[in-house]
């Protein structure tokens, strides 16, 4: 998942999940109907067969990474992904529209169209090779240090770091001189260019107030992503149109945005973002005060756009890491209740209890004996394991398991019932058939455990669990410290959210040219950020987003932000809250246990707007930001407040924020044309 929370939501790799849409494709003219109906039923043991086997491999392999169970689980998706093509030729064949079960005709189509498997043998395999090896480019990224020169063994202490003793939280400055120490014996081990994206990379963008240390992990970063990627994506683009194409659809992009059902989903999109922009410029021009207030207006021009590398995230998208800089009252205290659960003596097994028992109390249901026998819920000692969280389905309504390196935090514990929301959503829709064991649409599984935990990191919710005792402050102030809180990580993600994926439809609808500045075009016109030195299209900086360069789309965290509030909202409503949005709690409430399973259960056998009009009680069918404006509405009051001296709410751009990524002309154009050259030179290659 995109890690807004830090989450992984597990989909198989062959069911790719992409598209549904009646009135595309263009169907087969087998119109035996039984036949058909013995070919779903039969689909369907077999899919649920193949998706146990290969979860079960990919489980093997993240809980415990050896070579041995890395080759297996590839053995095992190379079946998958050979029982894919075969089962869509077998589908493809057939006419769906004469099948008169409607949820028959469903799986039908959602099998072809969900699929690049119109794509001949040989570019089915290479558009598959291309990404694993775009994933495997990127995972491998690695940077050396800021300030370091590769290890010196005559050099006995590294040159010193800009007052790291200072600064508590700055791991990485002490990871790397512990590893240098460590390695100060042994030249030949000493490797010091081995800082990742995660943690280290991540951490000091998160820390690190030194604005050139900032600018040297942000620009290291994308040097060794996006040049070595560049290629490798544009020959992607042309595949995946192709398969596009193939299968019924005007390009890629047409492809992905078709699971939305929704005739004019760019509009609506579009709409919806228009609807969070005023919200979003007033928190833009509060914080750009406070960082021109930390780096000075030669650094952030006070009615400008932000440079992208200071607000604590590689992509600008979550800026929550930056609350000590925005912080509305600094004397008053911000939530965190991690000391407490130490002191009351918290455990990773009683921290999952904890949520397992907030799911019961609404009346869900319990997680099943193999949950508890067959999870991973802390750290194995003596194996190499990866961390980050997940919530797993085995497609054989028997197995559901959860992977967290879990640690006594209040991040963990709000993971926690995040990820346990995956689960429930898993049991309550186990009956579907395996083509409908999902969300409504792409963006429900993350929308309803977001808007659970909204539940959990809630003042009277932890209260109520004797986790928080106000200490003598002014509830006011800390809701208003809440609420930024929440502010950075959800109301500064929406235009990154949105953006992402205009970029790529724009690049499967018009080509690849320019794609760099195109890139950040739209970061100026949505997010208002400008890249802190100048970029050309030697640069691939979308790139270094991994979404991008994995196939993943991404328009769905958008809406999930969106749709968690919405959901919420009826949560709360069925509960019977009153008040603020953000001090509803729906712990030990059954009617809203009952919205919550209603819309869980049919997974995504009906389409998305028949689920939220059954939400809603028939008020819309539609994905709506009102809740998320009301909730986020008493901050948006106080920041109304603290701008009403800017001269201007939001930003505007001048030549110079524009000439930092426009197209090269004169003597650079013809560096432009050399590399547009060999780009092709390699696709032709590729081909
Ligand atoms: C880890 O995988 C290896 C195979 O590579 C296996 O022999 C070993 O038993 C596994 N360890 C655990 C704890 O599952
Ligand atoms: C503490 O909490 C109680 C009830 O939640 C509230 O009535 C009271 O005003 C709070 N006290 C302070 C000083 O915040
Ligand atoms: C949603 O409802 C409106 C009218 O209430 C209707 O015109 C529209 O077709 C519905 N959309 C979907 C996707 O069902
Ligand atoms: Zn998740």
């Amino acid at each position: 998942m995109e890690r807004v929370s830090g989450c992984v939501l597990v989909v198989l790799a062959f069911f790719t999940r992409l598209a549904y849409s009646e009135d595309y494709f263009r169907m087969g003219t087998n119109t035996n109907t039984a036949e058909a109906v013995q070919f779903l039923r039969e689909y369907d043991r077999e899919a649920s067969g193949m998706c146990y086997r290969v979860t079960m491999s990919q489980w093997k392999f993240v809980t415990n990474i050896t070579e041995y169970n890395r080759r297996r689980m590839l053995e095992e998706l190379a079946l998958s992904s050979k029982f894919e093509r075969l089962s869509w030729r077998k589908a493809a064949a057939y006419d769906s529209t004469r099948l008169p079960d409607p949820q028959n005709r469903r799986q039908l189509v959602k099998i072809v169209q969900s699929s690049r498997a119109a794509l001949p043998d040989e570019k089915f395999s290479e558009i598959q090779q291309l990404i694993t090896e775009m994933k495997e480019i990127y995972n491998s990224a690695k940077i050396c240090p800021y300030g370091q020169k590769p290890y010196d063994p005559h050099v006995p202490r590294p040159p010193t770091y800009p007052d790291y003793q200072q600064m508590q939280s700055y791991q990485p400055t002490m990871q790397s001189y512990q590893h240098y120490q460590a390695n100060q014996d042994n030249p030949e081990l000493a490797n010091y260019c081995d800082m990742q994206l995660d943690p280290e990379i991540s951490r000091i963008l998160a820390h690190s107030r030194i604005e050139s240390e900032l600018l040297y992990v942000w620009k290291s970063f994308r040097d060794k992503t996006g040049p070595k990627l560049k290629n490798r994506f544009m020959r992607y683009v042309q595949l995946a149109n192709q398969a596009a194409v193939a299968t019924g659809y005007r390009d890629a992009g047409d492809q992905m945005r078709a699971a939305y059902e929704d005739s004019s989903f760019r509009a609506s999109v579009e709409e919806i973002y228009n609807q969070v922009v005023p919200l979003y410029k007033q928190l833009f021009t509060y914080v750009r005060r406070k960082l021109v207030q930390r780096y000075g207006e030669t650094s952030v021009r006070s009615d400008g756009p932000i440079p992208a590398h200071l607000l604590g995230n590689m992509w600008a998208q979550n800026w929550k890491s930056i609350m000590d800089l925005v912080m509305p009252f600094p004397q008053s205290s911000n939530i965190d209740v991690t000391a407490e659960m130490l002191r009351q003596g918290f455990t990773p097994l009683r921290m999952f209890q904890m949520a397992e028992e907030f799911y019961t109390s609404m009346g869900l249901k319990p997680v099943p004996p193999e949950f508890w026998r067959g999870s991973m819920l802390v750290r194995p000692a003596q194996r190499s394991v990866q961390c980050t969280a997940s919530a797993w389905d085995f497609c054989n309504r028997i197995d559901y398991r959860i992977k967290q390196c879990t640690e006594v935090t209040m991040q963990d514990l709000i993971s926690t019932h995040h990820e346990m929301a995956h689960v429930q959503y898993y049991l309550q829709y186990a009956d579907q058939p395996q083509m409908f064991r999902d969300g409504a649409n792409p963006a429900f599984h993350e929308a309803v455990a977001n808007a659970v935990t909204l539940s959990v990191y809630n003042l009277p919710h932890l209260q109520r669990v004797g986790l928080y005792q106000n200490k003598s402050h002014d509830p006011y102030e800390v809701s208003m410290n809440f609420l930024m809180t929440m502010a950075l990580e959800k109301v500064a993600y929406l235009p990154f959210a949105f953006m992402v994926d205009q970029w790529r439809w724009s690049v499967f609808e018009d080509g690849v040219q320019n794609m760099n500045t195109r890139w950040w075009q739209m970061k100026l016109r949505y997010q208002g950020v400008v890249p802190p030195i100048s970029r050309s299209e030697a640069d691939f900086d979308p790139g270094s987003k991994y979404h991008i360069i994995s196939d993943q789309e991404y328009i769905k965290y958008f809406l999930a932000t969106i749709l968690e509030f919405q959901i919420f909202e009826q949560l709360c409503i069925a509960s019977g809250h009153t008040g603020h949005l953000h001090e509803c709690d729906v712990y030990r409430s059954r009617d809203a246990g009952r919205v919550l399973s209603d819309m869980m259960q049919p997974g995504s056998s009906k389409p998305a707007s028949e689920i939220i009009r059954a939400m809603t009680k028939g008020k819309t069918n539609r994905i709506s930001p009102e809740s998320l404006v009301k909730y986020f509405r008493p901050l948006e009051l106080w920041l109304r407040v603290q701008n009403r001296d800017e001269p201007l709410i939001g930003w505007s751009s001048n030549y110079h924020d524009v000439a930092l990524f426009a197209p090269q002309r004169g003597a650079s154009g013809n560096t432009y044309i050399s590399l547009s050259l060999l780009s092709t030179t390699v696709l032709h290659h590729l081909l």
